[in-house]
């Protein structure tokens, strides 16, 4: 069946995949990674890389969609060969072109210098990571959606240790703190080969992880990312109500760079849909803590019922410090003030709820 997505068509499976991560198939198509492919548009479309590559390309929607839409020089590699047909297929039916390899994307990566490099697999990003880092170009850019959300999370402990070297309390700050363990494993990684990174855009939805990374050479900047690589522990961070546990290592940097999503929403191109654009601006503000201040958490630790969100944020503001919401969980806000100020604010709240 022929479905459209941004400013393309695309021929995928009948039993294409509508929710969840999907079951694997030849012309693999997710809906639900809409969204990824919608903010991988938006952000490109300020980044400007001179080329681009599809290291996972499936129905080759996503290199499709950043040819057609951004006019960007796009490559694509899938080894399997009805895939391929279909990425063949669907590129006629959109009349772009891009270069199509029938082989592994460890090896088109290593032989070409790309500007943007997307890592898409099914399941953990991790096997490719190494040779991605060391083969996009320098100041160039690497795109990384993770699936392997059970173990980034902590929810089996033996498995985050062995693929991540780390410990993740698989608790109501899961997701942020996954995903900062997602760039952690890079800024290891990357340090391991002189280079660093810097990262443009991170966000969860659904089933998967998504990061988009700069990628640069130098020593003493690595060092300086590796500063930023250690564990949390919220006991230390906020109360007594939270365990003595150390959790990471995790990354403590900065999870994007706010003006160039500020500057990409400004260009928002017209295939990008409302919803994307929507959810784009909702998570600009996640850089205003390092970890966001969960309501359901405060609530327990004083016996009391919830104030209303807004209500808070409006007491939290009060306190000189800022107050976000986070896209992390729906009773979770960004606060750069300490924990008692957010108990105190949470008071005043309540009484106004
Ligand atoms: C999750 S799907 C990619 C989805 C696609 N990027 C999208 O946005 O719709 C993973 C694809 O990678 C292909 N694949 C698996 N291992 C690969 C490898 N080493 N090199 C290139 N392609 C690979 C699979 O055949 C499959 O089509």
């Amino acid at each position: 069946m022929i479905i459209k997505e941004g400013f393309a068509r695309i021929s995928v499976p009948e039993t294409h995949n509508r929710k969840g991560p999907g079951t694997r198939s030849a012309g693999f198509y997710n809906n639900e990674q809409v969204i990824n492919r919608d903010l991988t548009i938006l952000v490109l479309s300020k980044l400007r890389p001179k080329n681009y590559l599809d290291g996972f390309g499936a129905t080759g929607v996503r290199a499709i969609r950043v040819a057609a839409e951004l006019g960007i020089e796009s490559s694509i590699s899938e080894i399997n060969p009805i895939s391929v047909r279909k990425i063949e297929e669907n590129l006629a039916m959109n009349n772009v072109t891009a270069s199509v390899h029938k082989e592994p994307f460890q090896s088109v990566v290593s032989k070409g210098l790309y500007d943007f490099i997307d890592i898409d697999p099914y399941g953990s990003a991790v096997p490719y990571l190494d040779v991605a880092l060391s083969s996009v170009k320098n100041g160039g850019y690497l795109g990384i959606t993770a699936t392997d959300l059970s173990v980034l999370t902590g929810s089996v402990p033996s498995k985050t240790r062995r693929r991540y070297g780390a410990f993740i309390a698989n608790d109501a700050h899961r997701h942020e703190a996954g995903i900062r363990l997602m760039l952690a494993d890079v800024v290891r990684r990357a340090a391991s080969m002189d280079r660093y990174i810097t990262p443009i855009i991170s966000f969860w939805h659904g089933h998967f992880y998504r990061i988009i990374v700069r990628v640069r050479n130098g020593s003493m900047k690595a060092d300086r990312s590796l500063d930023l690589v250690s564990t949390v522990n919220f006991n230390k961070m906020y109360s007594n109500y939270y365990e003595d546990i150390e959790q990471g290592p995790v990354w403590k940097g900065d999870l994007e760079d706010s003006s160039i999503i500020t500057e990409a929403l400004a260009l928002r191109p017209g295939s990008v849909s409302e919803s994307s654009v929507n959810f784009a601006s909702k998570i600009i503000d996640e850089n205003a803590s390092l970890m966001f201040f969960e309501m359901t958490d405060a609530a327990r630790s004083m016996g009391m019922s919830l104030p209303r969100v807004n209500d808070l944020i409006e007491e939290l503001v009060k306190t000189g410090f800022s107050a976000y919401r986070t896209h992390f969980s729906t009773t979770g806000i960004k606060f750069s003030g300490t924990w008692q100020q957010f108990t105190e604010a949470f008071v005043s709240a309540l009484r106004k709820t």
